[in-house]
């Protein structure tokens, strides 16, 4: 009698333990039993979190003024005429690489004004009620523009044009001005 007992407590530990373990596993739609639950919720706040000792409340911090990003480089031009003189590390290369990523950044971000040619804007859907249409970028006008003027209208925007900067990377920039240097005729 005492060892059936024994055997039927032996069974009932057996299928407790089961019915626990079993409930902690990714079983069909059943949600998750937390046994550790320290583990699964950590005391660090997380991004979208609401923070009680933030001074906003928002769990993500602003970053410090003057924060930036590993590998940035300042960009120290504030205007066009200062900017003729920064120089293009990719000056003169039109190998598939360079093209191949300007192509890709002037296309999603250019071409739908200046053109797919850069022939400019008087074609493009876009620009049919824009009051100014985005000039053509094959012109001897650009043509004698150094790089680094280019480079800035992408980065700074010009006039009625808004800034590229947070929509190419700077390390992409000079690849798109190589790719309307190519679309002008250089290194065809
Ligand atoms: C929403 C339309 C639009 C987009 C997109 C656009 N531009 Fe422009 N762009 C213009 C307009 C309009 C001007 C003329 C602005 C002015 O002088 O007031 C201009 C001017 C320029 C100029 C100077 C041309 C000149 O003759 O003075 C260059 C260079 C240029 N854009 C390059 C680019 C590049 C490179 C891109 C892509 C990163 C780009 N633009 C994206 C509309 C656009």
């Amino acid at each position: 009698m005492k060892s059936l007992i024994n055997i039927s407590m032996t069974l009932l530990a057996a299928s407790l333990a089961a019915s626990v373990f079993t409930g902690c596993g990714p079983s069909g739609n059943k949600p998750n039993v937390e046994l550790i639950q320290d583990m699964m919720e950590s005391p660090a706040i997380k991004s979208q979190e609401y923070d009680e000792s933030a001074p906003n409340h928002a769990g993500m911090r602003v970053p410090p003024e003057g924060t930036q990003p590993q590998g940035f480089v300042p960009y120290k031009y504030t205007d066009a005429v200062a900017a003729a003189a920064n120089q293009n590390p990719l000056a003169g290369q039109y190998t598939e690489e360079v093209l191949k990523t300007g192509t890709k950044y002037y296309t999603i971000h250019c071409s739908i004004c200046h053109g797919a040619n850069g022939q400019g804007g008087e074609q493009q859907s876009v620009a049919q009620t824009m009051a100014l249409k985005p000039p053509v970028l094959t012109s001897d006008k650009i043509k004698g523009w150094t790089d680094g003027q280019i480079y800035h209208v992408i980065t700074m925007g010009q006039g009625m044009m808004g800034p590229y900067a947070s929509h190419i990377p700077q390390k992409y920039r000079w690849q798109v001005v190589n790719y309307i240097r190519h679309l002008q005729g250089k290194g065809n």
